[in-house]
């Protein structure tokens, strides 16, 4: 046995080099690009008289505006973000441009840009940049504070009757600015699908997910100006303590917000294990807790919305994730007298009947939410159970044993409160019917259900899908890929993956297929029928110009196809513990990894002709346990371990190989 396994140590499993994931065919799926400056590739719209417009793909050479009112919409091929620089070769005292910038190519317009600095029904809120006559010849970059965080085509027009000459038309990409090689991930992932029209769909998901959260990582200075610019936009403001930082969307609100990072960080986590701007987010957070009363707030600075309980709670379950990923001790014990204040003042919001009274009513849009409702207490249960963990790590065990009692109660009490037999769903409050999807998936995926209950949420759910994704009872009219993202998870830990698999193809594949978005990174939401109309009459104003095409809330099938697909899983602080239980979900194959502070952590699994073949690495000082998808006579590291049903085996750390004899 030792001789095949380092025989196997040379043929499979090379760890990656230099912290950086292996390279392989899923690398022409990374959205990242390869360089910090970027040309237009293509042009998208030309009108009035333009002359050799194709010069400037790929800077070969000089375009013509002529005439008051020509335009060429550029198109640099994907999301980016940044300042831009030209060069004016030719002017007169009198010519004049003018800049707009959109996401979806719906608002490619001469006289506006996609709006990002407040929502208005005109969709012309943040209008254009004007750059005056007169122009001077040379280099011209773009005002550090009209950065554009988020774009895919930017519109030049001629403002003048004077023809202008321009060439080097480039993005100076601002986000991610801690890192040179954008490309270099540490982690992968890869599997081909039978069923989707592009078989390359799972790969492409999940680069797009990881990328998506990258351009959500901006330099601390970049954040949206608060209040609200009168006309047009800038982006200047502070966003917390220190940057890097993690923000909810390229484009915009460009600000912390610790719900959107239940989701993003993770993504984070399995791509580029960049946990930095994380962890300059959370501090941002705890920065600004309320010394009296133990609130912390909705989102980070400027905006600093305050009393949303819900996004208090995920500041919590974010220090969990990011201390899971990490086991940064020093940082956590540096929050942690802040942390356990702000776990009180949830606590405290647990009244006589067991039950939180959610008073704090913001939260990621849905209607409702107030006093005993099932989201607010699923959330609460996780926070507990994760504070008991921590508390644990930190040798607090009294306090743990304390959080944990707490959650064991509210878990009986959430069930008799919110469990309704006839449908086999939660409710949402003791007064209504309604039966919420993030209620539902939070419950399942936090275990807060028996295994006969996980069955019926996982099939009630998927009563809310039309052709397009999970159309949510508690916002109507609405898909939410933030909220989704956590379904996913949830019929994935019901053992419903082709459930699972059939909402990814459903939403995502009509995310990041469709030509009203941006083909790269994934949108913020849209309505059930697919319009970007997303959240019109919940605070948007009827503004589809606003929605987000960059919002890393909408990455959760990334770390899902990593945790559940994959099956690779982190259980104690930097993955000393590890779990591997792949989901086949109908698929021949998958591979992929990631790295943790231990090392690396990859497996490839492929189904062939009745055998099952499963090889895995992790870290040496770790050690996990494996659960097989199938039955049969199983075989780990050439020695037959049981011959039957499945079972749990425990692994050390090192390279294995599992191969099942079905
Ligand atoms: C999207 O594709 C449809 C069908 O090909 C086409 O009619 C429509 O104009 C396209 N929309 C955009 C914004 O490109
Ligand atoms: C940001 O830019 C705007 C527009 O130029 C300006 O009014 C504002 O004072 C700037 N804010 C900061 C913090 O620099
Ligand atoms: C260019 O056209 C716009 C819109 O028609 C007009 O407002 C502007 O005055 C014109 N500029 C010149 C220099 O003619
Ligand atoms: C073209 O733009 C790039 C990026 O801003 C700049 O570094 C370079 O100097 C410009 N080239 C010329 C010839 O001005
Ligand atoms: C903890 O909260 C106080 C306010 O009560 C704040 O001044 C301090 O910066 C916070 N500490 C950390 C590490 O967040
Ligand atoms: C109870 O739930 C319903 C449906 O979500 C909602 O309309 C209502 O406002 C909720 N009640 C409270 C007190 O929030
Ligand atoms: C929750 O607290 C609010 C404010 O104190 C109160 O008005 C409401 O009745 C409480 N809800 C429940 C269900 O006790
Ligand atoms: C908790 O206690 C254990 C056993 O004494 C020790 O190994 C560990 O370092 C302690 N953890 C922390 C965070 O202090
Ligand atoms: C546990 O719940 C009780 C009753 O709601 C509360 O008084 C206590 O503070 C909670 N304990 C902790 C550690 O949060
Ligand atoms: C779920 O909760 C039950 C008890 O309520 C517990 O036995 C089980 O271990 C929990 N599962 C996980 C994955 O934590
Ligand atoms: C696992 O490794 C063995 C030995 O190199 C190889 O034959 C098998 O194809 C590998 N399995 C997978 C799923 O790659
Ligand atoms: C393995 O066998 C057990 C016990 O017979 C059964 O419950 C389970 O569904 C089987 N699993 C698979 C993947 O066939």
């Amino acid at each position: 046995m030792f001789r095949s396994l380092s025989l196997f140590i040379l043929t499979f499993v090379s760890g990656p080099s230099l912290g950086s994931a292996p390279s392989g065919p899923w690398d022409a799926f990374n959205y990242a690009p390869a360089s910090k400056t970027l040309y237009p590739t293509a042009i998208r719209v030309v009108s009035g008289t333009v002359k050799n417009q194709n010069l400037l793909i790929g800077n070969k050479g000089s375009a013509t505006l002529s005439g008051n009112g020509s335009y060429v919409a550029l198109d640099y091929g994907k999301e980016v973000g940044g300042l831009i620089s030209l060069n004016f070769d030719s002017v007169t005292s009198k010519s004049a441009i003018s800049l707009s910038f959109t996401e979806s190519p719906v608002f490619i317009r001469p006289y506006a840009s996609d709006d990002s600095s407040y929502p208005y029904f005109t969709t012309t809120y943040d209008g254009v940049l004007s750059v005056s006559a007169p122009l001077r010849s040379g280099h011209w970059t773009q005002p550090a504070y009209a950065l554009r965080g988020g774009f895919r085509f930017l519109t030049i027009v001629s403002n003048s009757n004077d023809p202008v000459t321009i060439s080097n038309v480039s993005c100076a990409i601002s986000f991610m600015p801690h890192v040179e090689n954008m490309r270099d991930y540490s982690g992968y992932f890869s599997a081909s699908d039978p069923v989707f029209h592009d078989s390359d769909f799972l790969t492409k998901l999940w680069y797009a997910g990881a990328y998506t959260v990258q351009t959500n990582v901006v330099p601390v200075n970049t954040g949206r100006q608060v209040p609200f610019m009168k006309s047009g936009w800038a982006n200047n403001a502070s966003l917390g303590v220190a940057g890097p930082i993690i923000v909810d969307g390229a484009k915009r609100d460009r600000a912390v917000w610790p719900g959107d990072m239940g989701i993003a960080v993770p993504t984070s986590f399995v791509s580029t294990n960049d946990l930095i701007p994380t962890r300059n987010a959370l501090s941002t957070m705890f920065a600004a807790i309320n010394p009296k009363t133990g609130a912390l707030p909705e989102s980070g600075p400027p905006l600093s919305q305050l009393d949303s309980d819900t996004y208090h709670m995920w500041t919590l379950i974010g220090t969990y994730n990011y201390y899971l990923y990490t086991a940064d001790n020093a940082w956590l014990r540096n929050v942690w007298s802040n942390y356990t204040k702000a776990v009180a003042f949830v606590e405290g919001k647990v009244d006589n009947s067991g039950l939180m009274n959610v008073t704090g009513l913001r939260d990621w849009a849905r209607l409702g939410g107030g006093g005993h409702n099932a989201e607010g207490n699923a959330i609460l249960y996780k926070t507990l159970t994760t504070a008991s963990e921590l508390a644990g790590y930190l040798n607090y065990t009294d306090l743990s044993a304390k959080y944990s009692q707490n959650a064991s109660s509210l878990k009986t009490t959430f069930n008799n409160a919110f469990w309704v037999k006839e449908t086999g769903l939660y409710r949402d409050n003791s007064s209504t019917a309604l039966s919420p999807q993030d209620a539902n998936s939070f419950a399942l995926l936090y275990n807060l259900t028996t295994p006969e209950q996980a069955k019926l949420v996982s099939a009630g759910l998927e009563k809310n899908w039309n052709d397009l994704g999970a159309v949510a009872p508690e916002l109507p009219d609405t898909i939410s890929p933030f909220i989704s993202g956590f379904e996913v998870q949830a019929h994935f830990e019901a053992g419903n993956d082709a459930r699972a698999m059939d909402l990814l193809r459903r939403e995502w594949g009509y995310m990041l297929y469709t030509n009203l978005s941006v083909e790269s990174t994934l949108l913020e939401g849209f309505t059930a029928n697919g319009s970007l109309s997303y959240r019109s009459y919940r605070g948007y104003n009827y503004d589809p110009a606003y929605t987000s095409h960059a919002h890393g809330w909408s990455s959760g099938p990334t770390s899902a196809l990593t945790f559940y697909v994959l099956g690779l899983q982190v259980l104690t602080p930097q993955g000393r513990t590890w779990s591997i239980a792949p989901h086949m979900s109908g698929l021949a194959a998958a591979e992929g990894g990631f790295e943790t502070p231990l090392g690396w952590y990859g497996a490839k699994w492929a189904l062939k002709s009745n055998v099952f073949s499963l090889n895995f690495t992790t870290p040496k000082v770790s050690s996990g346990s494996v659960r097989l998808p199938v039955n049969g006579t199983v075989k780990l590291d050439d020695a037959i371990v049981w011959v039957g049903a499945q079972q749990l085996v425990s692994v050390s750390g090192g390279a294995h190989s599992i191969v099942v004899q079905v």
